[in-house]
């Protein structure tokens, strides 16, 4: 018996799915196909699948070709596959053409012709309204998102918008995209805004944009006054629109591994959360000049308190600041320590002191720890009493990892979701608390 084996995603189940898994069983006489799951097809840079694992499993079996249906769930499976499922024949379509050559010394490696005009992209962007994006502001992070939207299927650049006209002419020059400086023909044109302008412009755009009936995805710090991130937020529920804060970390693959495992109980019951993030900046930068809302908190501290929030949550009893400022008052470093009911927790982050950028989660079992730059999750470990086991994780984080909270963020707008679950509602408003709380009381003397 020849024992035939081909992988992919089969979302959208099309023509091209079907003819290269008759021909695929037309090659021997048992078919085994592999499904991908959402989160390999993540971590290899495939973002936007439609169809749920399940759907995408059921039209393979009506196709009626698998005699065996399998789950693929990491890139060197294909590999252990082989020798466990016996297979004489690897077969794949000819957009792999020499990928899997490597396969050729346990098994004939076959690439089929791939069927012409048809693929599941071409189909998800029929299917999908494509959303204008619309960017407000030209800085460095605009600079990084534009690349990475690109990557996102069901999202175009249509342009930018800044006041000085000037700036938005050379970014949108530079990435191709119409520089807008009149608001109204801005709003107009898009779909969603983009807001990457600084700190405290946020608030007024967030408004502005839902106010001209616009889904907002928004650089963090979302606000930095409660109020105004509770008001945001029912402003945009009223409105039946999406409100989304841009703290990448919470949507990067590595990272949501990392909770389900300090979440699942294997360190035990949760106790310490410590997270440090520092990146020095020249004293001449911005984040170091601006008197009102540069310092270390409003730049880094949204990174450093998000695993905080989403281990412990909102509700601390008890918060306190340390900083070291500079001459200008604005702090260099800074260190938060909370108690909760159940544990405590330091965030610390800087801008003018270098320290170890780490994150620890401790237990009453064991530890889990993620080096610099953990803010991009790619590897941590878990440790235990027993020194010699340790359990090593990674994960992959493509580019600068934008591309993972704008495919959630695009959910959010197909399936009309309100909150996502990688960082809530609650969470963002606490974390604009936070801010307000910093702001009160280290600017207080400014
Ligand atoms: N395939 C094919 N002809 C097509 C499309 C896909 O033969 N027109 C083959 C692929 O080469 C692969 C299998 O079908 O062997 C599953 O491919 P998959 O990646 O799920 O489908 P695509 O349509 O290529 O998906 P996408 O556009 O998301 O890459």
């Amino acid at each position: 018996m020849i024992r035939v084996i081909t992988y992919g995603t089969f979302d959208l189940f099309h023509e091209g799915h079907y003819r290269l898994l008759k021909r695929a069983k037309e090659l021997g006489d048992y078919l085994i196909v592999g499904i991908t799951t959402e989160s390999y097809d993540k971590t290899r840079g495939k973002l936007g699948v439609m169809d749920s694992l399940i759907t995408r499993i059921e039209n393979v079996k009506k196709s009626g070709f698998a005699d065996e249906i399998i789950i693929e769930e990491s890139k060197g499976q294909k590999f252990s596959d082989i020798k466990k499922y016996n297979i004489d024949i690897f077969a794949i379509g000819s957009d792999w053409l020499g990928e899997f050559d490597y396969l050729k010394d346990y098994c004939q490696v076959v690439y089929l012709e791939r069927t012409k005009d048809i693929s599941s992209t071409m189909l998800r962007e029929q299917k999908q309204h494509i959303q204008r994006i619309g960017i407000i502001g030209t800085g460095r992070i605009a600079n990084r998102f534009v690349p990475e939207a690109k990557l996102v299927s069901g999202i175009s650049t249509q342009g930018v918008y800044n006041p000085h006209k000037e700036s938005a002419l050379r970014f949108a020059k530079k990435w191709d995209i119409n520089a807008y400086t009149e608001k109204n023909r801005f709003y107009d044109e898009i779909d969603v805004a983009y807001i990457a302008s600084p700190h405290e412009t946020h608030y007024e755009y967030i408004k502005e944009a839902l106010l001209h009936g616009k889904h907002v995805i928004c650089e963090k710090p979302l606000v930095l006054h409660r109020k105004q991130a509770e008001e945001v937020y029912a402003e945009a529920k009223q409105r039946g629109l999406i409100l989304f804060e841009a703290i990448k970390t919470a949507y990067c693959p590595g990272f949501q591994k990392l909770l389900g495992i300090a979440c699942s109980g294997s360190i035990g019951s949760i106790r310490n959360v410590e997270a440090c993030f520092t990146k020095l900046e020249k004293t001449s930068s911005r984040e170091l000049v601006d008197q009102i809302y540069g310092g270390s908190f409003l730049e880094l501290g949204s990174y450093v308190m998000l695993p905080i929030m989403k281990i412990f949550g909102n509700e601390y009893e008890k918060l306190e600041f340390d900083t070291i400022q500079g001459d200008n008052g604005l702090d260099l470093f800074t260190r938060v320590s909370m108690r909760y009911p159940m544990g405590i927790a330091t965030a610390t982050c800087g801008l003018g002191v270098k320290s170890e950028g780490r994150l620890l989660i401790s237990g009453t079992q064991g530890y889990i720890v993620a080096e610099a730059p953990w803010w991009k999750t790619s590897y941590f470990e878990v440790h235990y009493e027993d020194a010699g086991k340790v359990d090593k994780y990674s994960e992959t984080f493509l580019g600068d990892g934008l591309r993972y909270e704008l495919s959630d963020f695009l959910t959010m707008i197909n399936d009309r979701e309100e909150s996502g679950f990688k960082l809530t509602r609650g969470e963002s408003i606490a974390i604009a608390g936070v801010m307000e709380r910093f702001l009160t009381e280290n600017r207080r003397n400014m």
